[in-house]
C-alpha cells in the first residue's frame, strides 16, 4: 500500500546555507519505503531509476544525484545501469537538469554552439542516503528563482518543476504506472523522458521545424525532428530544421514558462495533451527550464542561453525577388527594371543556382552569366541603392579542374566515411561536403568566399541544402547501429530510415564526431562558418539566409520556411511558421511569397504579397517549371504591392526598431497576439494573425474570393494603419468582421503606441533620407510610448559600445487640452551627425475631437508649432517636447 501522504524534506545541506535554502527549495518528497515492492508489483515492465544518494554543491544552487537502474528492458538495446543527474540554477531563472550515464562521456552538443556550464563528474558517488556534504560556496550571486525542483523519490523517482509564486506544477516526470511510455529510460540509443501536464490548462508552442495549421500544438502528435530536405507544403512532417523548445503558456493566468531539451540527436516528442514524451536517440537529457512568467521574458532567458538573434542590415528589410530559373544576366536585369518601371520598390535581386557554372559553388556559367556581363549588372544594381543576393550549396563538385574542390581536398576538410570524403551527389553531379565543424573549414570557406566576392561583390549568401540534402542514399553499414539504430523516429512521417536522402549516419566529422551525432547542426556549422568569414571578407555586417537551422542559429542568419507550394492553404501555414521561427530565436523569417512550387494565380499572389510585405523578411520566390510571378506581372498584384510595400516601407524605422529588440531581448519581430495579451485566451488558438511588435495587428485574408475577414480584436482602440480614421474599438476581446476588398490588408495599431514613420520610398536608401513622421495614438488608459533605434544599418554590431548609434524614446501625456509629446535620447551617437527631421506630428485616437489630426511643423499647417519646438530627432542627449496646445480634446 502506498502512503496517501508524502513527506517534503528539504535537501541535505549543512546549517550556514540554511537561508538559500529559502531561496531555492529543494525538496525532496519521500513515499513509505513499502512502495518500492508496491510498485515494481504494479509496474508491468517494471524500467526507471531509484535515487541512490544525492549531493549537494555551491550552496545548494546545485546538487548531484545517483540513479541507479531498477530494472532492465527488452527493447532498444541494453540499459545503463548508474546516471548522474545533475540539477542546477544557472541563473535566478534558468535550471539545469542534466541526465547522463555515470562511468562514460556521452556525445552532447558542443559547447561553442551554447555555451553553458560544464558539470564536473561528481566527486561523491554512490553515497549512502541523506549523507550530508558540504558544500562549498564557490558562487559570488545566489539566485532567488521562481523555479522549485522536487524529487519524488519514489521507485521509479520522478522529479518536478514547479512555480514558487503559485504553486503550479510545470513538469512532472513521475512515472504513470501503468504506462511504460512515461517511465524514464537510458539507453546508449534510447532516451525517453516523460512530464504529465494539466490537461486543457497547458498551451504549447514550438518543437519545429514542421507546417503545421495549428501554431498551438495540438493533442496526439507526434512531433519528429530530424533535420531533412523535404517540401514545407508537407504538414506534419519534420523538415530543416529542429528546435526542441517549447513555450508553455498557462490558462487561465497566463503565465509562460519555456523548457529546451538541449539534445542534436534524432526524436520523436509525443504530445498528447496530458504529456509529453521525448524519445531520443542519442546523446544525454539536458532540460532548461525558463522561468518566464511572460512569454517575452522567456524568449529573454531563452536567448541568453542559446545566443541573441543576430542583427540583419537595414537593407534585408526591404523587399527581396528572386527565382529558381532565371536564365541569364538579361533576364535577371529584365525583372530590375520591371520593378523600376512599375514603381514597385526592390532592394535586392536574387539569383539561384542558375547563375553557376554546371553547378559549381563559386563560379559563374560563362554563357548564361558571364563575368564581365554580371560585374556590370551588379555594379548598375549598387548605383540603384539596391542589393545583391546569391546561393551557395554545400556539396562542392567533385571535379579536377575545380580549383575549390582542389583546395578544399588539400585543406582536408571535406566529411568522410571510411577514412576518404564520402561521395554524394547533389546539383553538380558527385560532391564532397565540407566539415564545418572541423576548424580548417573557416579558412577554407573564408579564402572561397573572398576569391569570389572579389570577382562579384555580393551582398549576401543563401546557404540552401544544408539539411544535407543528398540526392541519393547510400547503403548502411550492415553491422552498425549507427546506420540502423535500434529505435526508428517517424522521419517523414513514415518512420523511413535516417540515412534517407542524406549523409550515412556513420559518416564522421572533424573529432570522430559521427553523423549520427551531428546530422541536425550542419546548416548551424556551416552558418557560423559563412558569418564569420563574411565579417571577415566584408567588414560588415553578414546578411546570411539558411534553410537548416538548430538551437542558436539566430546567432549567425535569417530563414525563410522552404518549399512551399502557391495553394491558399500554405498562404495561411506561412503564419504558424513564421510565428514558431521568432519562438526559436530566429526572428528574420519569411515564406516564399506568392508560393514556391505550383503556378501561381493573380488572386493569390495579390493576396500573398499583402501579408508578405509584412513578414520579417520578405521574399518572393519561385520554382523553375512554373509561372513567372513578380509583382507587377498583374496589374491588381501591382497595386496592392505598391500599397502595402509602401506601409512597409514607411514602418521600416519599426521593423528595425524590432530587430534592435530581438538582438537585445530575443523578442520576436512577429509574434503571436498572446505575446502581448497573454492572460486574454482566446488568443491561444489564433493561427490566421500575429502581431509585428507589441500591437500592430496583421489580419489577412487567406482565402479565395474572400472580400472580408473575421478578426479578432484583444480589448481596446485598435487604428487602421492606411485610414487612422477607421477605428475598432472592443472593450474585451472579440471577433469583428472588417472589410477586406481585393486591394486590402488589415493593420491595426492599438492605442498608447507612438510609431516613427517615414516615407514611402523605391529602395530603404531612399526611405531613410526622408522626414520622420510621428504617430501618437492616444489612450484614456495609458500614456503612450515608442521609440526607434537608428545606426548606418550595416556596422557589424547593433547598438555595442562604441558604435555609432541611436536610440530615441517618445512618449506622450494628454492632460486636459493638452498632449504633450516628448522625445529622449538614450544615445545621440548615430542621428548627431544624420539631421534626422520630424516634420509631421499626427495625433491619432483623441477623445472628444476627429480621431485624427496632423501637424505639420513645417508650414504650420493645423497648428503653428510654438517656439521652441525641437523638430530634430537629435537633440544632443536633452529632452525634445513637443506640445500642442488648444487642441479641442
Ligand atoms: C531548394 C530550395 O529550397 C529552393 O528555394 C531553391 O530554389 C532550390 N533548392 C534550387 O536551388
Amino acid at each position: 500500500m502506498e502512503s496517501s501522504k508524502n513527506r517534503a524534506m528539504p535537501l541535505p545541506i549543512s546549517h550556514n546555507q540554511t537561508h538559500h535554502l529559502l531561496l531555492l527549495i529543494l525538496l525532496i518528497i519521500f513515499q513509505v519505503s513499502t512502495c518500492f515492492l508496491s510498485c515494481l508489483a504494479q509496474t508491468p515492465v517494471g524500467y526507471g531509476y531509484k535515487i541512490q544518494s544525492i549531493t549537494s554543491h555551491n550552496s545548494g544552487k546545485s546538487l548531484t544525484a545517483d540513479l541507479q537502474l531498477i530494472k532492465k528492458s527488452s527493447t532498444y538495446g541494453p540499459d545503463i545501469q548508474y546516471l548522474t543527474l545533475t540539477a542546477s540554477y544557472d541563473t535566478s531563472n534558468r535550471l539545469r537538469i542534466r541526465i547522463t550515464d555515470a562511468k562514460n562521456q556521452r556525445w552532447e552538443v558542443p559547447q561553442d554552439i551554447v555555451p553553458r556550464q560544464t558539470h564536473a563528474q561528481p566527486q561523491y558517488r554512490f553515497l549512502p542516503e541523506n549523507h550530508i556534504v558540504s558544500p562549498e560556496n564557490q558562487f559570488p550571486d545566489k539566485p532567488i528563482s521562481d523555479l522549485v525542483l522536487t524529487f519524488h523519490n519514489t521507485t521509479p523517482f520522478g522529479f518536478a518543476v514547479s512555480r514558487k509564486s503559485s504553486g503550479e506544477t510545470l513538469f512532472d516526470t513521475s512515472p504513470d504506472r501503468s504506462n511504460p511510455e512515461t517511465f524514464l529510460v537510458f539507453k546508449d540509443q534510447y532516451l525517453q523522458i516523460s512530464s504529465s501536464l494539466p490537461k486543457g490548462r497547458s498551451h504549447l508552442y514550438g518543437l519545429g521545424e514542421h507546417t503545421r495549421k495549428s501554431l498551438k500544438l495540438t493533442p496526439n502528435e507526434t512531433l519528429t525532428l530530424w533535420n531533412a530536405d523535404i517540401a514545407s507544403a508537407r504538414t506534419d512532417v519534420n523538415l530543416y530544421g529542429s528546435h526542441p523548445f517549447y513555450i508553455d503558456v498557462r490558462s487561465p493566468s497566463g503565465a509562460t514558462h519555456g523548457v529546451l531539451l538541449l539534445n542534436s540527436n534524432g526524436m520523436d516528442i509525443d504530445y498528447s495533451g496530458e504529456r509529453i514524451t521525448y524519445k531520443v536517440i542519442g546523446g544525454v537529457i539536458d532540460l532548461y527550464f525558463f522561468a518566464g512568467p511572460t512569454p517575452e521574458s522567456v524568449l529573454d532567458q531563452y536567448t541568453q542561453l542559446i545566443g541573441r538573434p543576430t542583427p540583419m542590415p537595414y537593407w534585408s528589410f526591404g523587399f527581396h525577388q528572386c527565382r529558381y530559373g532565371y536564365k541569364n544576366v538579361s533576364d535577371v536585369e529584365g525583372v530590375v527594371a520591371g520593378y523600376a518601371a512599375a514603381h514597385i520598390p526592390l532592394e535586392v535581386i536574387w539569383t539561384d543556382i542558375d547563375y553557376m557554372d554546371a553547378y559549381k559553388d563559386f563560379t559563374l556559367d560563362p554563357i548564361n552569366f558571364p563575368v564581365e556581363n554580371m560585374k556590370r549588372f551588379v555594379d548598375r544594381v549598387h548605383q540603384n541603392g539596391q542589393k545583391y543576393v546569391l546561393i551557395i550549396d554545400p556539396g562542392i563538385g567533385v571535379n579536377k579542374t575545380y580549383k575549390t574542390y582542389l583546395r578544399g581536398l588539400e585543406a582536408d576538410v571535406f566529411i568522410k566515411r571510411d577514412g576518404v570524403p564520402y561521395l554524394g551527389q547533389v546539383w553538380p553531379g558527385p560532391v564532397y561536403f565540407p566539415d564545418f565543424l572541423n576548424p580548417a573549414s573557416e579558412s577554407y570557406w573564408r579564402t572561397e568566399i573572398k576569391l569570389f566576392r572579389d570577382v562579384l561583390p555580393f551582398d549576401g549568401l543563401w546557404l540552401d541544402m544544408n539539411e544535407i540534402s543528398n540526392f541519393i542514399t547510400s547503403p548502411p553499414k550492415p553491422s552498425s547501429n549507427l546506420d540502423n539504430p535500434p529505435y526508428i523516429i517517424n522521419n517523414a512521417a513514415i518512420r523511413r530510415p535516417i540515412n534517407i536522402n542524406t549523409l550515412p549516419a556513420t559518416s564522421l566529422h572533424y573529432g570522430n564526431v559521427t553523423e549520427y551525432n551531428a546530422h541536425n547542426l550542419y546548416g548551424l556549422f556551416e552558418t557560423k562558418v559563412t558569418n564569420v568569414a563574411l565579417i571577415n571578407v566584408t567588414g560588415k555586417r553578414p546578411f546570411i539566409l539558411a534553410r537548416s537551422t538548430f538551437v542558436g542559429s539566430g546567432k549567425y542568419t535569417a530563414h525563410w520556411t522552404g518549399d512551399n507550394a502557391a495553394t491558399w492553404d500554405d498562404l495561411a501555414y506561412t503564419i504558424p511558421s513564421i510565428l514558431n521561427f521568432g519562438i526559436f530565436g530566429i526572428p528574420m523569417v519569411g515564406a516564399d511569397i506568392c508560393g514556391f512550387s505550383q503556378n501561381t494565380t493573380e488572386e493569390l499572389c495579390r493576396r500573398w504579397i499583402q501579408l508578405g510585405a509584412l513578414y520579417p523578411f520578405a521574399r518572393d520566390h519561385s520554382e523553375k517549371f512554373t509561372i513567372r510571378q513578380e509583382l507587377y506581372l498583374w496589374n491588381s498584384v501591382a497595386a496592392s504591392a505598391r500599397k502595402v510595400l509602401g506601409l512597409r516601407y514607411r514602418l521600416l524605422p519599426t521593423f528595425y526598431t524590432l530587430m534592435y529588440q530581438a538582438h537585445k531581448k530575443g523578442t520576436p519581430i512577429a509574434r503571436p497576439l498572446f505575446f502581448s495579451f497573454p492572460r486574454d485566451t482566446n488568443t491561444y488558438d489564433i493561427n490566421s494573425q500575429f502581431l509585428l511588435g507589441k500591437e500592430i495587428l496583421v489580419s489577412p485574408v487567406l482565402k479565395p474570393a474572400a472580400v472580408s475577414v473575421n478578426a479578432y480584436f484583444p480589448a481596446g482602440n485598435w487604428f487602421d494603419l492606411f485610414n487612422y480614421s477607421h477605428s475598432v474599438t472592443v472593450k474585451s476581446g472579440q471577433y469583428v468582421t472588417l472589410s477586406a476588398p481585393a486591394d486590402h490588408i488589415n493593420v491595426h495599431v492599438r492605442e498608447g503606441n507612438i510609431l516613427a514613420l517615414q516615407r514611402e520610398a523605391l529602395t530603404t536608401q531612399a526611405a531613410r533620407k526622408t522626414a520622420f513622421n510621428l504617430v501618437v495614438i492616444s489612450s484614456s488608459s495609458t500614456n503612450s510610448t515608442g521609440e526607434v533605434f537608428l545606426d548606418d544599418g550595416e556596422e557589424v554590431g547593433m547598438g555595442e559600445e562604441g558604435g555609432k548609434w541611436s536610440l530615441v524614446r517618445f512618449s506622450s501625456v494628454v492632460v486636459g487640452d493638452r498632449v504633450s509629446v516628448r522625445s529622449t535620447v538614450l544615445n545621440g551617437e548615430f542621428s548627431l551627425t544624420q539631421k534626422l527631421i520630424i516634420n509631421k506630428i499626427t495625433l491619432v485616437g483623441l477623445k472628444k475631437a476627429k480621431t485624427v489630426k496632423e501637424y505639420n511643423l513645417y508650414t504650420g499647417a493645423e497648428l503653428l508649432p510654438k517656439s521652441g519646438i525641437r523638430t530634430s530627432l537629435q537633440s544632443h542627449g536633452e529632452f525634445s517636447i513637443v506640445e500642442l496646445s488648444g487642441l479641442p480634446l
